[in-house]
């Protein structure tokens, strides 16, 4: 392997470049040549400076994730790092890119900052199930303040440039296009003063000062870390810099991030790192298929879905064109838009020109010709396949030839609606998930005959709009609504048996959903699709409409709301299921939590199994990435894939033989084999 790391002399200045595509993360081979760089440095009487940056779109993003796990190989980075701080002749980092984790705490260790104006700054180790651990929760306080450096530590979002250095952690912004030239006059101007070491530093005194600002940046964020382990190690870590000597602080800094490296959160977060990155990729479409370009698009349906799924494309600059049938639902839709992007706005996350500019980009129409320039057409309208096929007919006959026409349906065949086009390799699903502006998940279903470039064109543009793309096969309900119907079976079946409903959603919010099923119907209202005869009662839901119980929009639902909606369980309910279960035959009995887990995640598991050995998943990791973005599942779980994995796939098989659940000829191969899916 060739050394990542080079040094270049300008005059009396040691340049040290790294040049480690794609992301120039610090493995070893970029971790030794950087020591013995700084050696190189320090035993050179001709050199008064050292300049430290990176070939490439980035400055270090950090540690190689792809070393973590394996038997570590020196020189380790906080050792790297102490030598660099250590130096007596000064050491200016030169950012450009994103200084990510063990990136930014190279810059820590550096005694200057110098950074380009579109850099960013962070350590986003919490998102990997980790605190930092060279040094960064260490010197970041003592550099910036703990108030500072709590959101930077614990909340892992990268700043920019400018606001890092009104921040104090850059000490100049340079040019965008003379980093190397403008570090190397910066480290020229410190030579002959005494170097600043952040690990010296005194900004963390604030946390000592007022030690209240640690309870109260965990109340601020409780919803956001709760069930996660790293921020709250992270929170300690940093409160620990104000307590400690800077030695002792590192050592805490340590045990916290090994005990976070060693568990499973981790270990689950990093397999979700790279599974969001291999959904991405569609095994047998080529890397270089050409992109088809998409300039324009259309949107069919300006009610929440359509008006969610045009916004997505407006935020990232690229005009819509919206149909609806009528004047009034389209000035409806056009209106919520706006007042979601006025929202935003006054939340401050979006300034007045920026909602101007997003709604410039929207035209409303009454008329299908207005699509026919369109380069991709999306419908969202009503779930029934003839209006699909109409739809799409009607698209075939104006849009233009070559462009990709796709359907936001959640659960139809996308090959039976490509039969309306006279171009099914055109045609793809593009299952977006409610709020569409908000949910990060698309789920792109390939039709048997979707063209490749029409696949590779979709999943580059997924990311332009933010979003995680997984590919499915044409199955019903896909990969994410075919397993969750598997589990509301079970939720259904459960509360016959006599199982409490509360308990039902419990169980799923201390697993780390969001909200249970039940939760879920009161949010969405029971009513819908309500035949609304009160005397004809064939399911429970008919039962509590007939009781005038339709969700938290009268106030009662399977619960009782109070006016802030907080739901208590509701004895009425208990009785009406009660009662509809006696009428129906079944017996009620008590049942165990642990049993309302396993028959609820279980079956899921098992689904997931029989989507891969359908092809219909082209990786189990897929199969995560659509359950942790569409679905709330706990992204410290890694997802119902890699958790089944970490409870022992025969676990699993053994649960679902118990309760005389179906179990997959494929789950059982995996159980009795590898115990892995992949
Ligand atoms: N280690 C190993 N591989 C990495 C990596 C890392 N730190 N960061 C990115 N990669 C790989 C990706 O897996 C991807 O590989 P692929 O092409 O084979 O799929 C490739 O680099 C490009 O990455 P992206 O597709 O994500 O490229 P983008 O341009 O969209 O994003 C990025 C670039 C913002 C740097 C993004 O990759 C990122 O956020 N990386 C992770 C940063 C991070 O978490 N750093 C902290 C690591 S932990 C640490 O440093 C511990 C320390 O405190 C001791």
């Amino acid at each position: 392997m060739t050394n990542p790391i080079r040094t270049e002399r300008h005059d009396n200045v040691l340049v040290v470049i790294s040049d480690n595509p794609p992301v120039n993360a610090l493995g070893q081979a970029v971790r030794a040549g950087l020591k013995n760089a700084i050696e190189e440095a320090l035993g050179d009487s001709a050199i008064e400076a050292v300049v430290i940056r990176c070939d490439g779109q980035t400055f270090f993003a950090g540690a190689d994730i792809t070393e973590f796990g394996k038997p570590p190989v020196g020189p380790n980075l906080p050792e790297t790092l102490d030598a660099m701080e250590a130096s007596d002749k000064p050491v200016v980092a030169a950012i450009h890119g994103t200084a990510l984790g063990g990136g930014c705490e190279v810059a820590l260790a550096c005694h200057y900052r110098v950074a380009v104006p579109s850099a960013k700054l962070g350590l986003p180790e919490v998102k990997l199930g980790l605190i930092p651990g060279a040094a960064g929760t260490q010197r970041m306080p003592r550099l910036v303040g703990a108030e500072a450096a709590l959101p930077l530590v614990v909340g892992g979002n990268p700043i920019p440039a400018k606001k890092a250095e009104a921040i104090g952690l850059v000490d100049t912004l340079v040019g965008e296009d003379s980093l190397e030239a403008d570090a190397i006059a910066f480290a020229k101007s410190k030579i002959g003063q005494p170097v600043p070491r952040a690990s010296e530093g005194t900004a963390n005194e604030d946390g000592v000062r007022d030690p209240d600002i640690f309870d109260r940046f965990r109340a601020s964020q409780a919803r956001r870390i709760r069930g996660f382990d790293a921020p709250n190690a992270a929170i300690e870590a940093v409160k620990a810099a104000g307590q400690l000597s800077y030695a002792e602080g590192v050592k805490k800094e340590r045990e916290l991030f090994t005990k976070l490296m060693t568990g499973t959160q981790s270990a689950a977060m990093r397999h979700y790192f790279f599974a969001e990155r291999a959904a991405n990729k569609i095994d047998d479409v080529p890397r270089d298929t050409p992109l088809i370009p998409i300039k324009k698009v259309g949107v069919i349906g300006a009610g929440t879905m359509g008006g969610g799924i045009t916004m997505n494309f407006l935020s990232a600059g690229i005009p819509v064109t919206i149909l609806e049938m009528a004047q009034d639902a389209l000035d409806r839709g056009t209106s919520v838009m706006r007042k979601n992007y006025e929202n935003t706005a006054r939340k401050g996350r979006m300034s007045d020109a920026q909602v101007e500019q997003a709604m410039g980009l929207l035209t409303p129409t009454l008329s299908y010709d207005d699509l026919a320039d369109c380069d991709l057409v999306i419908e969202a309208v009503y779930e029934s396949m003839d209006v699909k096929k109409q739809v799409f007919s009607k698209l075939d006959e104006v849009v233009k030839e070559g462009a990709i026409l796709a359907s936001n349906t959640s659960y139809l065949d996308i090959d039976e609606i490509a039969t309306a086009t006279k171009r099914p390799g055109y045609v793809v699903g593009m299952h977006f998930f409610s709020p569409a502006n908000v949910m990060k998940l698309l789920e792109v279903v390939r039709g048997e005959k979707t063209r490749d470039d029409v696949l590779a064109t979709v999943m580059k543009l997924s990311k332009k709009i933010g979003k995680v793309a997984a590919v499915s096969g044409v199955c019903p309900g896909f990969i994410g609504n075919r397993m969750l119907s598997k589990r509301q079976e079970q939720a259904n079946e459960l509360i016959m048996e006599g199982a409490n409903y509360w308990d039902v959603d419990d169980v799923l919010l201390e697993f780390g959903f969001p909200m249970g099923p039940f939760q879920m119907g009161d949010l969405a209202g029971i009513d819908i699709g309500w035949h609304r005869d009160p005397t004809k009662v064939t399911t429970i839901r008919e039962a509590l409409c007939a009781a005038e119980r339709f969700g938290q929009k009268n106030g009662k639902g399977f619960y009782d709301y109070d006016e802030a909606r907080n739901r208590t369980p509701s004895d009425e309910v208990k009785q009406i299921i009660a009662d509809f279960a006696a009428r129906e035959g079944k017996e009620q009995r008590e049942i165990s939590k642990d049993e309302i887990r396993e028959r609820l995640l279980y079956p899921m598991v098992n689904e997931g199994a029989k989507i891969l050995e359908e092809g219909m998943a082209q990786r189990a990791s897929d199969i995560d990435v659509v359950w942790i973005n569409g679905y709330g599942w706990p992204l410290y779980t890694g997802g119902p894939m890699f958790w089944a994995q970490t409870i022992g796939l025969d676990t699993v098989v053994a649960g679902l033989e118990k309760y005389e659940l179906p179990v997959s000829a494929h789950l059982r191969e995996k159980a009795r084999g590898t115990g892995k899916f992949d």
